[in-house]
């Protein structure tokens, strides 16, 4: 039996927005598995804990049991590795995030040699959506619903709500 291709589509996802969803769905379609990692990355200043993002991502996709969702700490490649994974997939929007992810993608590929990127070109849709900007907009009062799922929009009311 062919090993089951498996990858890897890491991420703050603070929160998920609909443009995360449009490329775990299709990405999901491409390989067998797909591990949705969370990134554990303290330093930034999330407005929801790791369980939280985790959650959301899982709620949503509960009907797909090929998406699986998970935490990562420390290096994304290690990550990977663990989980016999040997494909990561990233989204690119704009020329703006070539560079970055350019760069993480060589580093990555100095790290482990066999483990290959692969870059989504995000939905003309939601070319101009990140969590950044959800997070923003919902902030100042504005309406979100049509860049994040009703769920993820309710979890966004009642943080904005509690602040
Ligand atoms: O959604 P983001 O914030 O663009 O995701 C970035 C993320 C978490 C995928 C990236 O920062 C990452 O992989 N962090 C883990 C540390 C690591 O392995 N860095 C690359 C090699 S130094």
């Amino acid at each position: 039996m062919a090993c089951p291709k498996i990858a890897v589509y890491p991420g703050s996802f603070d929160p998920v927005t609909n443009g995360h969803i449009d490329l775990i769905s299709r990405g999901v379609k491409v390989f067998d598995e797909l591990y949705v990692a969370v990134a554990c990355n303290q330093a930034k200043n999330n407005l929801f804990s790791v369980c939280e993002r985790m959650e959301m991502i899982q709620e949503i996709f509960a009907d797909n049991p090929r998406v699986k969702v998970s935490t990562f700490d420390g290096l994304l490649i290690n990550y990977v590795q663990e989980v016999n994974a040997h494909a990561i997939i990233r989204g690119l929007r704009a020329v703006s995030d070539f560079e970055y992810e350019f760069q993480m993608a060589l580093m990555n590929r100095n790290l482990a040699p066999t483990v290959e990127t692969f870059f989504m070109m995000s939905k003309d849709t939601y070319m101009y959506v990140s969590s950044r900007i959800v997070k923003e907009l919902a902030s100042l009062g504005g309406t979100v619903s049509d860049l994040v799922h009703p769920l993820v929009e309710k979890k966004i009311k009642e943080k904005y709500r509690s602040k």
